[in-house]
């Protein structure tokens, strides 16, 4: 059974198993919706946005019925949301709460901005070391650029 309404946010978007990934930064919701290819798939998905409840104003919310997230979801999402937490869902209950959480190095997610680095001249595995995890700041491996915000492409 499903657990009593508690507030007007659960009471039209409960689900039994699945995630919540919540505490989205609002100007990211779409891009995160958009990450985890939510339009190709079956699970029935509920993208909230301008939702009062962060600290730091609006906040956006994407609940996915019967998935969990990948690894590289995850770190996926910490790149562009890097305070989002990821709530497992099971049995209506949130079972597990965990902030997203970037690895000390990125592999094979991020493009290199740099033309001539030898990531984009020949099929190399980008890979950068992760310097800032909120907001987000890498440096390639290969030619040491250094990328940040809006610099940060994902492939
Ligand atoms: N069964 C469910 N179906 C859909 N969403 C759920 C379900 N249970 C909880 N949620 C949502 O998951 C998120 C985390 O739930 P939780 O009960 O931990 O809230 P919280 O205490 O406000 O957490 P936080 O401190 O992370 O904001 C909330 O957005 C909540 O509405
Ligand atoms: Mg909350
Ligand atoms: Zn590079």
């Amino acid at each position: 059974m499903p657990p009593e309404n508690s507030d007007k946010e659960l009471s039209v978007a409960a689900i039994r198993d699945g995630t919540v990934i919540d505490h989205i930064q609002n100007e990211a919701t779409f891009k995160v919706a958009d990450i985890l290819n939510l339009d190709t798939g079956e699970e029935v998905v509920l993208v909230g946005m301008n939702l009062p409840g962060s600290k730091a104003g609006r906040k956006g919310l994407i609940k996915i019925d019967g998935r969990e997230l990948t690894l590289e979801e995850v770190n996926k999402i910490a790149l562009i949301a890097p305070r989002a937490t990821v709530n497992i869902i099971k049995g209506y209950r949130v079972v597990e709460k965990r902030k997203v959480q970037l690895p000390e190095q990125v592999e094979g997610i991020v493009r290199c901005i740099n033309p001539n680095c030898v990531t984009n001249k020949q099929s190399v595995t980008t890979r950068f070391d992760v310097l800032e995890s909120s907001p987000p700041s890498l440096r390639c491996v290969y030619c040491e650029r250094t990328v940040s915000g809006a610099d940060i492409i994902l492939k």
